[in-house]
């Protein structure tokens, strides 16, 4: 199944190269865009040949995304003279996906010919648990928490494909320090630093569609989280299995509330409306925060 995917793609690209008289060069690189953070499409150059925007729907096996935000396509093209391919718009297993169906479009891109794309680059939107994010920060990824893997939703359950990766994958080095260096050296370079921070953190897992209570967000919190979302770590896992060298970018578009609820045994009991998450608030922010990420990773993948 995945192969019979990688061959419409590679089908694909090949007759759009043809088609306009280039040999076309297979991506080095994945990205992956999160939650209002598509825009990073706009950056891909429009010289000839032009992006080839293949939908998912368009791809076998491939499922479609469904939340407002993702818009549901893989482009192939060239960002700051590096071949990329796109996915704009990803799958969560909260859409209904299994999680082996969330990270079928890397195994169909990891399944083309030539095993040309060494690297990762994914983005999300996070709630922010570490006290010091404010919204509209980035967070770097160092590490993650997989709360659902660790208690058995895990992309690599099942009969392990040999030839693509082992069985017992080490993830203790699953964030490529280069890589991370690169990208704080960029932010300090592009004045970034002036408008936002940019911290490194630890980045939990959840499986949503629910942002989390009160108390979900403390038991995060107190296992190590700084940031929590519902994305990015099974494609990451997938992406190691397959080799390729990681970078993992959160937008924090909200803070998440620690605080206790107001108690009915209060004299006075404090109705705390703010800091309710909210997916408004969470495509909005994105949008402050996104051009930024944009240029951002187009000077990232230049190096790369
Ligand atoms: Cl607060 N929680 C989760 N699980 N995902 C998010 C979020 C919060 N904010 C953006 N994405």
């Amino acid at each position: 199944l995945i192969q019979q995917a990688a061959n419409y793609l590679t089908t694909a690209v090949a007759s759009h190269a043809t088609n306009f008289l280039e040999s076309f060069e297979y991506p080095r690189t994945l990205i992956i865009c999160g939650s209002g953070l598509g825009g990073i499409s706009n950056r891909l150059s429009t010289l000839s040949p032009p992006p080839l925007i293949i939908p998912y729907s368009e791809i076998p096996r491939v499922k479609k995304s469904t939340v407002p935000g993702h818009s549901g396509t893989l482009i192939f093209g060239k960002m700051n003279g590096s071949p990329v391919v796109l996915m704009n718009g990803r799958l969560h297993t909260y859409e209904g996906n299994s999680i082996w169906e969330t990270v079928f479009p890397i195994r169909a891109l990891h399944s083309m010919p030539k095993n040309a794309i060494k690297n990762l680059i994914v983005t999300n939107a996070a709630g922010g648990l570490n006290p010091e994010f404010k919204a509209c920060d980035l967070m770097c990824i160092y590490d993650h928490i997989n709360l659902p893997g660790l208690s058995g939703l895990h992309p690599l359950k099942g009969p392990n494909f040999d030839e693509e990766g082992p069985r017992f994958l080490p993830l203790s080095d699953a964030y490529d320090l280069e890589l991370r260096k690169l990208l704080f050296g960029k932010f300090k370079e592009l004045g970034i630093n002036e408008r936002r921070k940019l911290f490194e953190g630890t980045y939990t897992f959840v499986s949503g569609p629910t942002f989390e209570t009160r108390a979900e967000s403390r038991f995060i919190r107190s296992m190590g989280g700084d940031a929590v979302g519902m994305s990015t770590v099974p494609e990451v896992i997938v992406a190691r299995h397959c080799g390729w060298k990681v970078l993992a970018l959160s937008l924090i578009t909200n803070e998440s509330v620690l605080d206790h609820p107001a108690s009915a045994l209060d004299e006075n009991p404090v109705p705390l409306d703010a800091g309710i998450a909210s997916h408004k608030e969470v495509l909005e922010n994105g949008k402050a925060a996104s051009s930024d990420v944009e240029i951002l990773i187009e000077a990232i993948v230049g190096e790369l």
